[in-house]
């Protein structure tokens, strides 16, 4: 498909909520560097380069990308039409943009019962970006990926459209007068910390220079919204249970070792918290059978039983699954589950034999009645899926796998960084070794995850 290219932002005029720059410089630069030295870790990248899982026989895809995309909107089945108030002025302190947002938002959110993540990508560069690249100081450079050289700026115009409603419009301002007073905290692997990062950027938007702010101790980042007394963090646990891999800036541990019964001292950090989004899964990927300790870390031990994936990975989720039914308050708490986010490292898995991993895609797989093989384990999805339907507390089970398979064009892939460093030149130019085909510029696919979370919180009475 060959859609024109284009160099300037497109959105200025229709930005939603218009920004003040000046003095954004600095605070982004001192930022930069203060996030620069918070975020040193890219090892995913490297483990994965050895990526052994074996795999049925590639399809035979029918990749079809449609020439005209058109915008396809789904009949809604009996929307229910919540009229949600966005608090009006909600404190002097909050300047409002030029362009007065109305105040009045009637927003309708889909049935409980629409499937939501059954669909199709649709391309809309009218609504979409949610936000800009350069608007949102809270970026690290791991995401950034037209700051770093990527040309091609279409992977941000994509809307998810489930097959029978309609996503509700994304308020940041519905969405933090919901957050009001509460916390809201995403756990687990670098993909959730993806999504974190995207999610601080849909909320931050409307916010005051001075009334946010970023910090990062230990395993745990605080993005906290002062005249809402919200907060949207991450905590760092990549097996969710205790691992070798916990330090949240030391771990690049290539010997990887759980403990899938012990969960507690992790989940000290999240009791109380009024949403939580947990999530594991690409640290499980760079071996067939998980490494588990004889005994704990803090006696010592370093003796493991090697297991089969899935049923480590099912140890680890009943121990997870046990924690939530016996810690969280399901009238206080809601609990999230998001599968597995998927890679995209053989690009004949989606037909193009020139293509080198992701690094040469810029448009989605469009042919959704094809079926995608791009090797994620479909055993470990099945375990998430059950065990997160049979728990006492109930799970939001976030379905991303299937719909981010075809979104061969949405990762970071030359244009990020490694080990804390800017691929050089030179790097960029070698994407079969350098390109990052796990996670996700920015903005981008994870803010499509994030306006499932944004359905289900909005549509909570
Ligand atoms: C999509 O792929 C399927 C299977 O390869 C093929 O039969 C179908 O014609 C394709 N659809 C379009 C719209 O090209
Ligand atoms: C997840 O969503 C896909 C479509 O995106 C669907 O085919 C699949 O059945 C769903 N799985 C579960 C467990 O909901
Ligand atoms: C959207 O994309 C189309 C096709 O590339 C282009 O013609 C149009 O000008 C774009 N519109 C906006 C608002 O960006
Ligand atoms: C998930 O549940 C289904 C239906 O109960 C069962 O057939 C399947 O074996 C289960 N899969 C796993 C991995 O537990």
């Amino acid at each position: 498909m060959h859609l024109p290219r284009r160099k300037t932002p497109l959105f200025l005029s229709e930005m939603k909520y218009a920004r003040k720059n000046n003095n954004v410089s600095i605070f982004v630069v001192v930022f930069s560097i203060f996030l620069f030295g918070c975020f040193m870790y890219n090892e995913d990248v490297k483990s994965i380069a050895e990526f052994p899982f074996s795999r049925p026989k590639t399809q035979e895809l029918q990749q079809d990308i449609t020439k005209t995309i058109t915008r396809k909107e789904a009949k809604l089945e009996e929307p229910i039409n919540l009229k949600m108030i966005v608090a009006k002025d909600i404190k002097k302190e909050i300047e409002l943009p030029a362009e007065k947002v109305e105040e009045d938002e009637a927003i309708e959110v889909p049935p409980e019962d629409c499937d939501l993540f059954n669909g199709d990508w649709v391309f809309d560069n009218v609504s979409y970006p949610l936000y800009k690249e350069d608007d949102c100081e809270f970026l690290t450079s791991q995401v950034t990926c037209m700051r770093n050289g990527r040309k091609d700026s279409f992977y941000q115009n994509w809307r998810w459209q489930p097959r029978h409603c309609n996503m509700p419009k994304f308020s940041a301002k519905l969405l933090l007068e919901k957050l009001r007073g509460k916390r809201l905290m995403f756990v687990g692997d670098s993909l959730n910390r993806n999504q974190w990062e995207s999610m601080v950027c849909l909320v931050q938007s409307v916010v005051p220079q001075g009334k946010k702010s970023l910090k990062k101790s230990g395993s745990l980042s605080v993005f906290r919204v002062e005249d809402y007394d919200t907060t949207v963090e991450f905590y760092w646990a990549p097996f969710l249970v205790e691992s070798n891999s916990d330090d949240p800036t030391m771990h690049s541990i290539l010997d990887r070792i759980i403990m899938p019964e012990s969960i507690s001292k992790h989940g000290e950090n999240w009791k109380g918290v009024d949403y939580l989004i947990f999530n594991t899964y690409i640290w499980w990927m760079n071996t067939f059978k998980m490494k588990v300790l004889r005994g704990s870390f803090e006696e010592g031990a370093t003796e493991y039983d090697e297991i089969e994936r899935p049923v480590a990975y099912e140890r680890v989720l009943r121990t997870w699954s046990n924690w939530v039914d016996q810690n969280v308050d399901p009238k206080r708490t809601m609990v999230f589950f998001s599968s597995m986010s998927p890679l995209h490292i053989k690009s004949t898995d989606w037909n193009n034999p020139d293509g080198i991993k992701c690094a040469k895609e810029t448009t989605p797989v469009l042919n959704m009645t094809t079926y995608l093989e791009v090797g994620t384990d479909r055993r470990v999805f099945a375990v998430a899926s059950n065990v997160t339907g049979s728990m006492k507390i109930p799970v939001h089970f976030i379905n991303i796998t299937t719909l981010s398979e075809y979104r061969k064009d949405a990762h970071t892939s030359v244009y990020t960084i490694r080990q804390g460093k800017m691929l050089t030149p030179e790097q960029q130019a070698d994407p079969n070794t350098y390109a990052d085909c796990i996670h996700w510029c920015l903005p981008g696919l994870p803010d499509t995850w994030n306006e499932f979370l944004y359905t289900r919180i909005i549509s909570r009475s």
